[in-house]
């Protein structure tokens, strides 16, 4: 599918400020400085259209684009990040919460990693959490410029072991090169279609 159309909608911070969303809705997930603001301009070809970061954990909304007009990407804060309060966490760790239990949103996952990472407890923590609420769920693994070619597929490999999923949910990515960018576009497109 091609990106025609970007906009920014709004962004929330808190539940009760959310309009009607009556169109498929892709998260992008992940720790703080994961690749989730780059991620979202390359998909949508834009150079400064999601805000990205030098200080990482500054996002602290649910930031909503629409995308062709056919579904919005919610660019989420990152979590993990040490050096925000234990009072913020727990206002971010609500509007998260709350966002997740409105049932009307038609929600699908992208867990974006970065490669050379290990997914950790809280990783692990989220994905359960996401499981359990049934979402489907496409891992992104960000920043694959920065490891040799011919060590993606190892990678990726471990990834998938790690997160015991099919093959075809871990997407080896890179917002230098636009690897990947292909392989999410036909996924959206697929989420579009079935919506
Ligand atoms: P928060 O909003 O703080 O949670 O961060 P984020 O997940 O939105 O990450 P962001 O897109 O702001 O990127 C963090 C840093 O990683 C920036 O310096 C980006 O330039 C860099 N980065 C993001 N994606 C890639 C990538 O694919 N390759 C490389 N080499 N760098 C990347
Ligand atoms: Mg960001």
């Amino acid at each position: 599918m091609e990106i025609k159309k970007s906009e920014f909608k709004f962004a929330i911070f808190n539940i009760n400020n959310l309009t009607e969303i009556d169109l498929p809705t892709i998260c992008i997930i992940g720790r703080s400085n994961a690749g989730k603001s780059s991620f979202i301009n390359t998909i949508v070809g834009k150079k400064k259209f999601a805000y990205v970061s030098s200080t990482p954990g500054k996002t602290r909304s649910l930031n909503f684009y629409l995308i062709n007009d056919q579904f919005f990407f919610v660019d989420f804060p990152g979590f993990g990040y040490g050096a925000i309060s234990d009072l913020t966490k727990k206002g971010w760790n609500e509007l998260i919460d709350s966002f997740f239990q409105l049932e009307k949103v038609r929600k699908y996952i992208f867990f974006l990693i970065d490669c050379r990472r290990q997914p950790d407890n809280i990783d692990y923590e989220f994905i359960d959490y996401l499981r359990e609420k049934k979402l489907p769920i496409v891992y992104i693994l960000t920043k694959i410029d920065k490891i040799p070619k011919s060590k993606v597929s190892g990678i990726k490999s471990i990834f998938v072991e790690s997160f015991n999923c099919d093959k075809n949910l871990v997407i080896p990515y890179s917002s230098l090169t636009k690897e990947g960018k292909e392989k999410v576009l036909n996924y959206i497109e697929r989420i579009v279609l079935e919506n």
